[in-house]
């Protein structure tokens, strides 16, 4: 086999495409001959050590993956050689097999593609956590996405489109933002450069002067007072991310003001908790996909040997949806 290990996590440029000698499944795990694993944007943190997971070192990255079992170890019984499969091992996936748990593995329906497989455990399951089960999201309820284009940006979306939310979209471009009405957004908000000036004034006017009832936040920074100073009476404001770097600090009279409140999203942890309501709205979500309520977005499908390329596009902040990473 091969991988991308990282031996010093001090970043990108430290990594490297390896030969492995292919290992064998312990009882509790089984072997997955990827065929496309997606970048998240904690990817690129765990590899510069700046990731809340530190794994010993050294570690291949590569949160969600998708491909066939090849081997299953003597414990497991819900997979079989020949499975197709997705996976959240957290790592492994920038190679050309992994050694992922059987317990976070999910057999993957007839029809379910490799491709969008490998962006939907982590991608969608985060953002169906956060907005159903943390927001308690409703039909009729208006929810601001921002870094809307984004992986879960783009997840967020299209699962508030599917229980009837009403979606303002927000992003730094115009492009972006077209993408955004592509996928169903009812109204967009670029608050690129200068135009974060006047994010409070569009937030206001799109909903008369109510504010959104949810917020869905992967970027922070300082979008994040602005916008919970937007906030609607017994809004939600999700934190799911920092993409932007900074981690923001609220005058905590804002959420009495408001009745407001601030909502933590884990989903990692949640999928460790509650392995049972994970896997129900995991179900869910792949019923969705039959029926062509989400896809994901995919920007570029990359050779796996050209990983460096796509961590590049991904900080300097230009994917739209998902890179994939493939083997042939
Ligand atoms: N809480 C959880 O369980 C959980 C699970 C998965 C991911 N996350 C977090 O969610 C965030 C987004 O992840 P993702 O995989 O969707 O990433 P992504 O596809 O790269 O999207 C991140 C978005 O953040 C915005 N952004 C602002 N400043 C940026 C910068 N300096 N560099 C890059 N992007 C920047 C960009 O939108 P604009 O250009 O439009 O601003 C970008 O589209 C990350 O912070 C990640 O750690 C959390």
């Amino acid at each position: 086999m091969h991988a991308w290990l990282c031996e010093n996590p001090i970043g990108v440029d430290a990594l490297v495409w390896k030969e492995l000698p292919t290992p064998e499944p312990q009882a509790d795990e089984v072997r997955v001959a990827i065929r496309a694993a997606s970048l998240n944007f904690p990817d690129l943190l765990i590899v510069q050590n700046k990731y809340q997971m530190k794994p010993p070192l050294p570690f291949v990255p590569g949160s969600e993956y998708a491909g066939g079992v090849e081997a299953v170890g003597a414990g497991v019984k819900h997979l079989k050689v020949g499975d197709a499969v997705a996976a959240f091992g957290g790592t492994g996936g920038f190679a050309t097999h992994a050694l992922p748990k059987a317990a976070l593995v999910m057999p993957l329906p007839p029809g379910f593609a490799f491709d969008d497989a490998s962006a939907f455990v982590l991608t969608y399951g985060t953002t169906h956590h956060a907005l159903l089960d943390r927001a308690a999201l409703k039909a009729g309820e208006t929810v601001l996405v921002l870094g809307a284009a984004g992986g879960v940006g783009t997840a967020a979306i299209q699962i508030a489109k599917a229980v009837g939310a009403r979606v303002i979209a927000a992003t730094s471009s115009d492009a972006k933002c077209a993408l955004c009405t592509e996928l169903g957004a009812d109204a967009t908000i670029n608050y690129g450069g200068d135009n974060l000036a006047k994010l409070r004034d569009e937030i206001k006017r799109l909903t008369d002067g109510k504010g959104p009832d949810v917020v869905y936040d992967p970027v922070g920074g300082d979008l994040a007072e602005p916008v919970f100073r937007s906030i609607a009476w017994r809004g939600r404001y999700l934190v799911v991310g920092f993409a932007q770097g900074g981690i923001p600090a609220l005058p905590w009279n804002l959420a009495l003001l408001k009745g407001a409140s601030i909502v933590g999203v884990f989903w990692g942890e949640f999928a460790r908790r509650e392995p049972q309501a994970n896997a129900a709205a995991l179900t869910q979500l792949a019923q969705w996909y039959a029926q062509g309520k989400v896809k994901p977005v995919i920007d570029q499908r990359l050779p796996m040997v050209d990983l460096p390329k796509a961590f590049a596009h991904m900080g300097s902040r230009q994917v739209r949806g998902k890179l994939v990473m493939t083997n042939a």
